[in-house]
């Protein structure tokens, strides 16, 4: 018997002579195995996230065959299995709200099931970094495989990516496009399988699994549905047999050093905020923790290096032309840690490419698209535990103001009462939407860019300040505080803001401050009533184990000993 007396090695199993090795082989034949390829091969699961309830993750189960050759064709034996799958246009309340029961299944399924290492197939903005948490705490050998950008759309004669959704959106509530372009937008908004193709939380997601080590140099960027792709998922299936036979852990690619690297990387291409809720996450299963000091050094001494969509104004494409992840692990050398692992087994310091061709995409350190603070790490009264801006998306007109609140409580709220023409809002206004954090959403609905009033939209106004416990499409931008801790359902002090209220952003000083007197906010306090939880199935068990927002919304009991 192995250790825990019920699960066993893959191997071990295989080999059994005994009754557990014989019903093992027996259904694998019975599946259609030849008896041959039952013998003492490294058995790799394949976690796959293929589903119809998830569009952007239709190609991975032609994928799929692509990495059980490459695991054949390195002597090991192939087994996919499906995992739930979230998909962002379908999933309500919202995929976050799904992210840690994805990780769980995708733990479980590791752990119960005769294989020796895993290829995790995912995309979709959730899909990622669920199974990246969910195997680091199974703790067998994992190497990801992203699904890829899906190809660029086309509006009105010009390429088009996902993030030129949003302004259109707004076009059409200011009540200047048609129907006529509105079902022309319907038609045009994704041209087939794969993730959103800007640097959205996908891409973010897929160049942190690349950082970790937990994913092959080179793989975050090729197109879905490429020739580049498909082989990168045959090498992906040898390289997950290479990284079994060596006993290459999660814990060993994914470090402290290495998520402080990603989080460089992500700040250098100008990432999706929901990256920092996920590199948390992962984190927290293996025991480690990001605190804010530490990501503020992070991001107060990165700057902005890649020129991409939907901060910048180019397109994923050009930024693979100019060598991709180890193209920017390349130039962020000398602020970087490179000792660590990249996915193919070498360390970063080999595995960089520090020659690369220009395209102008991709800036060096001392000639940056941007300086420094692409992120900012946002503290103060009204988010005592942080809150986050992502300031290259931001009007620089903006990050520093002081304006009175308009307060919502809840997406029905601000969706019932946001174009009222007597809502007293101008472009001084701060929005304000609360109750929509971890648990008041629950699960953080990507609700934080509120809309800019219709009003103000046909007045020329494209941006406000705007707060919020909630997220934002990474494909989204705008001068929006993010995250902000503790959420109002948890009786931070985002509940105590009432309409008129004066609220202060200051970028440059990373805080956000409500400028109230304090013996009114205790006053306000002791009127204050905590949502009511439900009674039973997940839900309950989301509201009583998430973790705010500075903690990743992991469940508690999910995270590693510290
Ligand atoms: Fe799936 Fe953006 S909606 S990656
Ligand atoms: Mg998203």
């Amino acid at each position: 018997m192995s250790q825990d007396g019920i699960r066993r090695a893959a191997g071990e199993l295989l080999a059994d002579p005994g009754q557990d090795g014989l019903i093992t082989r027996g259904f694998l034949r019975g599946a259609g195995l030849p008896a041959a390829s039952l013998g003492r091969r490294p058995v790799i699961g394949i976690a796959n996230t293929w589903s119809e309830l998830n569009p952007c993750n239709a190609g991975l189960r032609e994928l799929a065959g692509h990495v059980k050759a490459g695991v054949r064709a390195a002597g090991g034996l192939p087994l996919e299995f499906p995992t739930i799958s979230l998909g962002e246009a379908f999933v309500r309340p919202s995929t976050m709200y799904l992210r840690n029961l994805l990780a769980m299944d995708t733990e479980e399924m590791i752990l119960a099931s005769p294989v020796d290492g895993v290829v995790l197939l995912g995309g979709c903005d959730k899909t990622l970094p669920a199974q990246l948490m969910g195997a680091a705490s199974a703790g067998k050998p994992a190497l990801c495989l992203p699904a890829g950008p899906r190809p660029l759309s086309e509006w009105d004669g010009r390429p088009m990516t996902i993030d030129g959704l949003w302004p259109l959106l707004d076009e059409r509530r200011a009540g200047r496009l048609d129907d006529d372009g509105w079902h022309r937008l319907e038609g045009c908004l994704s041209r087939g399988a794969g993730t959103c193709n800007v640097m959205g939380t996908a891409t973010t997601m897929a160049v942190v699994a690349e950082v970790l080590g937990m994913a092959l140099p080179g793989s975050a960027l090729a197109p879905a549905s490429s020739p580049a792709r498909a082989a990168l998922a045959e090498e992906t299936g040898r390289a997950a047999v290479a990284r079994t036979r060596a006993a290459v852990t999660p814990a060993q690619a994914i470090t402290r050093v290495s998520l402080g690297n990603a989080f460089r990387v992500v700040c250098a291409v100008g990432g999706s905020t929901n990256a920092l809720l996920h590199l948390q996450a992962i984190a927290g299963r293996l025991g480690a923790r990001l605190d804010l000091a530490e990501l503020r050094r992070i991001s107060d001494g990165t700057p902005l290096l890649a020129d991409v969509k939907p901060t910048g104004s180019r397109f994923l494409h050009e930024l693979e032309s100019a060598g991709g992840v180890p193209a920017l692990m390349g130039r962020l050398a000398p602020l970087a840690d490179l000792d660590t692992l990249a996915g193919d087994g070498r360390p970063w310091k080999e595995a960089a490419v520090t020659a690369t061709t220009g395209t102008g995409c991709l800036a060096t350190l001392d000639r940056p698209h941007a300086p420094p603070g692409t992120l900012r790490l946002l503290s103060g009264s009204l988010a005592p535990h942080g809150a986050v801006l992502k300031r290259s998306g931001a009007d620089p007109a903006l990050c520093r103001h002081r304006g009175r609140a308009v307060v919502f409580d809840g997406v029905d709220d601000l969706r019932a009462r946001i174009d009222d023409p007597d809502l007293p809002v101008d472009e001084t206004s701060v929005l304000v939407l609360r109750y929509a954090g971890p648990v008041g959403g629950p699960g953080m609905p990507e609700v934080g860019r509120l809309p800019v009033p219709a009003r103000l939209l046909r007045r020329g106004v494209t941006d406000l300040v705007r707060v919020s416990d909630a997220r934002m499409s990474g494909t989204a931008t705008g001068t929006v505080v993010l995250h902000a801790a503790p959420e109002a359902a948890a009786g931070g002090p985002l509940a105590l803001v009432r309409d008129g209220d004066w609220i202060e952003l200051d970028a440059e000083e990373s805080r956000i401050d409500l400028l109230v007197d304090p013996a009114e906010l205790l006053r306000r306090r002791e009127s204050w009533m905590p949502p009511r939880s439900p009674v039973r199935g997940y839900e309950r068990l989301y509201r009583e184990q998430v973790t705010q927002a500075d903690e990743g919304c992991d469940f508690a009991f999910l995270r590693a000993a510290g």
